[in-house]
This record gives structure tokens, C-alpha cells and sequence, in this order.
């Protein structure tokens, strides 16, 4: 698949290894960010996903929502951040998970107002990362919450080996990660099936 070894080569080109589990991709996802490369990713998405009656694209900021809104523009839909704050204001406009990050050991919440997501609305969740999977799950908290229908899951880059995509595959949802980390190996990312 083209666009599967494009990103692959451009992780293994710019991506750097950091300490046992993290990926720094600084040079076209996480800070700075490459269009070309984007467009092609949401037009995999959306080759994917192409038989989904998708009405929204969910994501959270910021590092969501590049990816996003190049599935967006691929599938012709809206595509709706999910806000982060601190835990202690509860707003009744608003549906709200907290989602706990084991990698900075806080939690978080995120919230969606409800003028942007109804139970008319048929969802797929794009994110860059697949770790343990926390922010995935605060999203499917919201889409349950507005009583929407999920349809997918789509992610950048899956490290295979943290627990996210386990939890995801137990509760049956469809995934569809573009680059599948199996491991880091003295500095370097082993993709799965290579
Ligand atoms: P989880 O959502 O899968 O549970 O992820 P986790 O709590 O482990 O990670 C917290 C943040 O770190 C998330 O971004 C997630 O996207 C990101 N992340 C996880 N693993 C990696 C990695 O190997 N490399 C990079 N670059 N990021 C990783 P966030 O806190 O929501 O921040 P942002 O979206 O504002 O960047
Ligand atoms: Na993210
Ligand atoms: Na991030």
C-alpha cells in the first residue's frame, strides 16, 4: 500500500525513538506539520471507511486534529475537536470524559459542546496516536453520551505493543491504523510485519 510505506519511511527518515516507548515525529505531524503528507492519509482514511454513512470526524487538539481535517476534507464532513480542561468545571451544555494520560500521569477532561454532536450523527474518531488508548475512550464516552452511532476508528501511528489497540479490538469497534509499530529496537521503529 502506497500511502502505508510513505508514512513508514518517513517515520523510519524523520521520526526519533525516545527512551523505551515514544516516538517523536516533530517534523510533520506533531509541531510542524507536511500537507502532501496529510492529504494522502485522509485520503487512505477515507478509502477505508469508505462505506460508512459518516456524518462527523471526532477528534481531540491538537495533535488530532491536522490528521483530521484531512479526512474531513476527503469525506466532506465536519470535523469537531474535543476541548481539554481541568476537571472542575462541569458544564450542562457540554458532554465530558476524563481521560487520564499515563505518559504525563494526569487527568484531563474533554468536552464536545452539544450543539456538535447529536444521536442523527453517525461518527468515525481520527487520531495520531494509539498508546493506551485513554483519549480513544473518552471519545467513545461522548459518542455515548449524545446517543451517535461509531463507526470507526482510524490512527496514524498504532504502537502495537501499549494497550489501546487491544481495548479497542475487545469491544469489536473497527480500527484502521496506517503505520502499526510492533516495537522500538536499539533506537529504531520495527514496524509489524516486517
Ligand atoms: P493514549 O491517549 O493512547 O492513552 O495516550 P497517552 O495517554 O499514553 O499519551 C498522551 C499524549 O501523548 C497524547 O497526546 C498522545 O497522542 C501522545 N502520545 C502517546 N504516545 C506517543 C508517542 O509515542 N509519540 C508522540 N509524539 N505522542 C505520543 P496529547 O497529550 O493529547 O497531546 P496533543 O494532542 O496536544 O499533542
Ligand atoms: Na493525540
Ligand atoms: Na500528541
Amino acid at each position: 500500500m502506497r500511502v502505508v510505506k510513505l508514512l513508514e519511511d518517513r517515520i523510519r527518515e524523520d521520526g526519533q525513538v525516545l527512551g523505551a516507548d515514544v516516538l517523536k515525529v516533530d517534523n510533520f505531524l506533531n509541531h510542524q506539520i507536511d500537507p502532501d503528507l496529510m492529504t494522502a492519509l485522509g485520503e487512505e482514511f477515507h478509502r477505508r471507511f469508505a462505506d460508512a454513512p459518516l456524518t462527523k470526524i471526532l477528534t481531540v487538539e491538537s495533535s488530532g486534529i491536522a490528521p483530521a481535517l484531512a479526512t474531513g476534507m476527503a469525506f466532506h464532513v465536519p470535523v469537531v475537536f474535543a476541548r481539554k480542561h481541568k476537571s472542575l468545571t462541569l458544564k450542562d451544555d457540554l458532554y465530558t470524559a476524563t481521560v487520564y494520560s499515563f505518559t504525563k500521569k494526569t487527568s484531563n477532561n474533554v468536552s464536545i459542546s452539544k450543539k456538535f454532536l447529536s444521536a442523527d450523527d453517525n461518527v468515525l474518531i481520527i487520531d495520531d496516536f494509539l498508546a493506551n488508548g485513554q483519549a480513544v475512550e473518552g471519545l467513545i464516552e461522548i459518542i455515548a453520551q449524545a446517543g451517535a452511532t461509531l463507526s470507526g476508528v482510524g490512527i496514524v501511528i498504532e504502537k502495537s505493543f501499549q494497550k489501546g489497540r487491544a481495548l479497542l479490538d475487545e469491544r469489536q469497534i473497527k480500527v484502521e491504523s496506517l503505520a502499526r509499530i510492533k516495537e522500538f529496537k536499539d533506537g529504531q521503529v520495527i514496524f509489524e510485519e516486517d
